[in-house]
């Protein structure tokens, strides 16, 4: 099991080095709530968690924003993800699959946790156990300053220029479908930003929530960058041009396009191998627990069996043949056939 456990480890790893290009696939926070489930009520929870992210993606793909519900009374999970308007298609699909193997480290069953929000820089992605879709402040909001301050000139300029840049998109977003992304270039200062309001904040709350964020962001100023994360809007400044303002659509279409393929494929194996592996680990952690930790995780088992994560034998193979060396996907080729090989007896073994 610990082989099984640093197998896929690695595996992971790979995926990190691949997918941190372009899709701004970078964590911006993980918040999980902290409120828990009844014992008789996990694992239906888990059941239910597991379906709404099994829904969510394929809506992503059409629309880059997702809406989900599923179960009945104290078990509802509810589940919302959707990518900065920035980002095109492709992007948008390598961000969310990254997205939404991470959120599990709110692993709903581990003390039967009820909720979760990733904010990744391109995308987002949150679980809950009540409607939050059009929620716009909540006590779990962050704002979340680099360390370091500005250096590359007057710290009074830059900071007035944060100011100036945050206010503006604040009003801007709500106008323009929230979204807007801009610069302010004074006194050889240059500061970057964007703002966003999820799909289902209305113009109005859109702009409590952004202006919220504004003079929230401003206290991060002079640092060189800054975010909020609220439950209904997302807000950055950075001294980097970091978002995608050109009209025309995105370069490397090929490579991408195969990359996202196999994302599709391969990161729902991944998900249900990190649930069983930290479920393995957090069981093996506890020696007092032992007993009642399998009991759990044997059901757990039955529970990931049902969901449609499990994927066929046949689509696993299929799977590793895009891993074949031919297909030049950087360094490693073959190093990653045998890890998708280890992966799919790990798979097997575990039904
Ligand atoms: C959960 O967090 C909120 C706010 O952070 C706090 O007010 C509340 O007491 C916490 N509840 C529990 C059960 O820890
Ligand atoms: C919840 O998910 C299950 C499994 O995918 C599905 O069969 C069921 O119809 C879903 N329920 C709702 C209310 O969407
Ligand atoms: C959120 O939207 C639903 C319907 O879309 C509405 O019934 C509800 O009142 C809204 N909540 C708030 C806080 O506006
Ligand atoms: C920074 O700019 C402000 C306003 O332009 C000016 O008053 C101040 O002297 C400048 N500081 C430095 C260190 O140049
Ligand atoms: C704020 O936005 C408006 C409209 O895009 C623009 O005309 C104005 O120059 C902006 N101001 C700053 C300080 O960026
Ligand atoms: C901007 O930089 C140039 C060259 O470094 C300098 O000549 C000019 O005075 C600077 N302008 C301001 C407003 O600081
Ligand atoms: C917009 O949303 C807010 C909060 O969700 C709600 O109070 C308000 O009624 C909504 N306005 C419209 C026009 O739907
Ligand atoms: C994109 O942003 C850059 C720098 O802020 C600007 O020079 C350029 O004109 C912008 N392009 C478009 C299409 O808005």
């Amino acid at each position: 099991m610990h082989r099984s456990f640093l197998i896929l480890l690695s595996f992971l790893c790979f995926f990190v080095n691949l997918c941190l290009s372009d899709p701004r696939a970078t964590q911006a926070a993980l918040i999980c709530t902290n409120r828990t489930a009844k014992v008789p009520e996990r694992q239906t929870f888990v059941a239910n968690f597991l379906a709404t992210l099994d829904a969510v993606t394929p809506l992503i793909m059409r629309q880059k924003y997702a809406a989900v519900i599923n179960g009945t009374g104290s078990t509802t999970v509810y589940a919302f993800g959707e990518c900065m308007k920035d980002l095109d298609g492709t992007d948008c699909n390598l961000c969310f699959a990254q997205c939404k193997t991470q959120v599990l480290r709110c692993l709903p069953f581990q003390r039967a946790i009820r909720g979760g929000r990733l904010f990744y820089d391109g995308c987002y992605l949150r679980y809950d156990d009540y409607d939050f879709f059009n929620e716009t402040l909540s006590a779990q909001d962050k704002t979340i300053c680099a360390t370091g301050d500005f250096s590359g000139g007057n710290k009074t300029v830059f900071s007035a220029n944060v100011l100036d840049l945050v206010k503006n998109l604040s009003v801007q977003a709500p106008k323009n479908d929230g979204f807007f992304v801009g610069s302010v270039d004074r006194g050889n200062v240059s500061v970057f930003g964007l703002a966003q309001c999820w799909e289902f904040v209305n113009g109005s709350a859109c702009e409590t929530c952004l202006t919220n964020a504004a003079s929230k962001i401003g206290m991060c100023a002079p640092k060189d960058e800054g975010r909020v994360l609220n439950a209904g809007c997302y807000l950055r400044y950075s001294t980097q041009k970091f978002y995608d303002n050109s009209t025309i659509p995105s370069r490397r279409n090929k490579r991408h396009g195969r990359l996202t393929v196999i994302l599709a494929v391969t990161l729902p194996i991944v998900a249900v191998a990190s649930i069983v592996a930290t479920a393995v680990f957090f069981a093996q952690r506890r020696v007092v627990e032992k007993k009642r930790a399998r009991k759990e995780l044997g059901a757990l088992l039955v529970t990931v069996n049902k969901s449609k994560l499990n994927f066929s034998y046949e689509s696993l193979e299929k799977a590793t043949n895009y891993f074949n060396p031919s297909n030049k996907l950087g360094q490693g080729g073959s190093g990653s056939v045998y890890k998708v090989k280890s992966c799919i007896s790990f798979c097997s073994f575990c039904r």
